[in-house]
């Protein structure tokens, strides 16, 4: 006989609410644990005090469980507590070790148990310059999760300004012309493409033209509407690795991982200089500050989801550190609020020459 837990909020107090939440998680628990309804033997649901239009059990009833023994109760009431949460314990005779079980706790109530969310998100915040495309790309190779990269979203938008003439600073004329552009994402291998109208630009948007462009269009707030749903709907159903300005603030608030990863200007300028002379672009170090300046000045005081760390971000100072480093610091940050289902756990030894290990999900 094995328990499963789960647990998941319930947006309203109607009954249609109730049922279809508790019908949601039973499917689930029912699908991941690959269990036969006539196994299970008990359902206890509780709910808390604020749920009282519907009996969770008739859902229950309605999935066909008829046989198992059905109780509802409510939930002892903390005042810090999650409102409006169903929470079950499904008993169920599947011959399976309780080691097995997988517990599943959905929506809003992931946060209570963040290591059985059905999905992960890592949001990777963090200004110009600082690492985060490298530190995101390499947690999301070494975690198997999916690789989104935002700023490429929002240099697109102003790749396809450019292209068109649009003039940037006129909010009206950048949200017409983005009316009609059709920006799609492709994952290859882990490496983020960025499709206009069909065609790969990916290569294209790096410049420092479309740098300075994108902080620029970035500003303006239909835009970042029009991304901002681009950008959910990347990281519906998958365990991902986003990074951004606003990720953990704005475009996935309930993300279990959030990491800002902040350095100081000469250092970023120097990493900038080093990416610009790797690529051939022969830069000046204090034209590169400048730039980047300007760019944190536009990132930080603009009206909409403007650069700013997420209360319950993690702060990584790299100023200090090597890509390997701060690669270590978040496979800590991930093994703890993972409770060791990712990451790595913190030792001693690790830094140096240690590579973070490959990590089987
Ligand atoms: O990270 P990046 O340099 O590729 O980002 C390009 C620009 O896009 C940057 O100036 C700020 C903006 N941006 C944003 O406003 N919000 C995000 N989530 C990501 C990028």
């Amino acid at each position: 006989m094995i328990a499963i837990r789960g647990a998941i909020s319930v947006d309203h107090n109607t009954r249609e609410d109730i049922l279809s939440s508790a019908k949601q998680m039973l499917k689930e628990i029912i699908k991941i644990n690959r269990m036969e309804i006539r196994q299970i033997i008990s359902v206890i649901f509780s709910v808390t005090n604020d749920l009282n239009q519907a009996y969770p059990a008739a859902a229950a009833r309605e999935l066909g469980i008829t046989e198992a023994g059905l109780m509802c109760q409510q939930e002892m009431y903390v005042e810090s507590g999650l409102p409006k949460c169903l929470r079950v314990m499904v008993l169920a005779e599947t011959g399976d070790e309780q080691s097995s079980a997988r517990h599943i706790y959905m929506k809003e109530a992931a946060r209570l148990r963040p290591e059985f969310a059905r999905f992960f998100a890592v949001a990777v915040d963090g200004p110009a310059g600082v690492g985060k495309g490298t530190l995101a790309q390499n947690l999301a190779r070494a975690l198997r999760f999916i690789y989104v990269d935002t700023g490429a979203m929002y240099r697109a938008a102003a790749y396809f300004c450019l292209k068109k003439d649009v003039p940037l600073t006129d909010a009206e004329q950048v949200e017409n012309a983005l009316a009609n552009m059709c920006l799609s994402i492709e994952n290859q291998n882990n490496i983020q493409r960025i499709l206009l109208d069909g065609v790969d630009v990916t290569d294209e948007l790096r410049t420092p033209e479309v740098s300075d462009a994108s902080s620029k269009v970035a500003v303006i707030q239909a835009v970042r509407d029009k991304l901002l749903i681009l950008q959910r709907k990347t990281a519906e159903g998958n365990n991902i690795v986003m990074e951004g300005r606003d990720i953990g603030s704005r475009v996935l608030p309930d993300a279990q991982i959030k990491i800002y990863l902040d350095a100081d200007i000469d250092e970023r300028a120097g990493r900038r200089l080093k990416d610009r002379d790797d690529m051939g672009i022969s830069s000046d170090f204090a034209e590169i500050r400048r730039e980047l300046e300007e760019r944190d000045r536009r990132d930080i005081q603009r009206a909409h989801s403007p650069l700013k760390r997420a209360a319950d971000a993690v702060l990584i100072d790299s100023t200090h550190m090597s890509p390997l480093q701060v690669m270590e610091a978040a496979m800590c940050i991930i093994y703890e609020k993972t409770g060791g289902l990712y990451g790595i756990r913190y030792s001693q030894n690790i830094g140096g020459d240690n590579i973070p290990p490959q990590i089987p999900h």
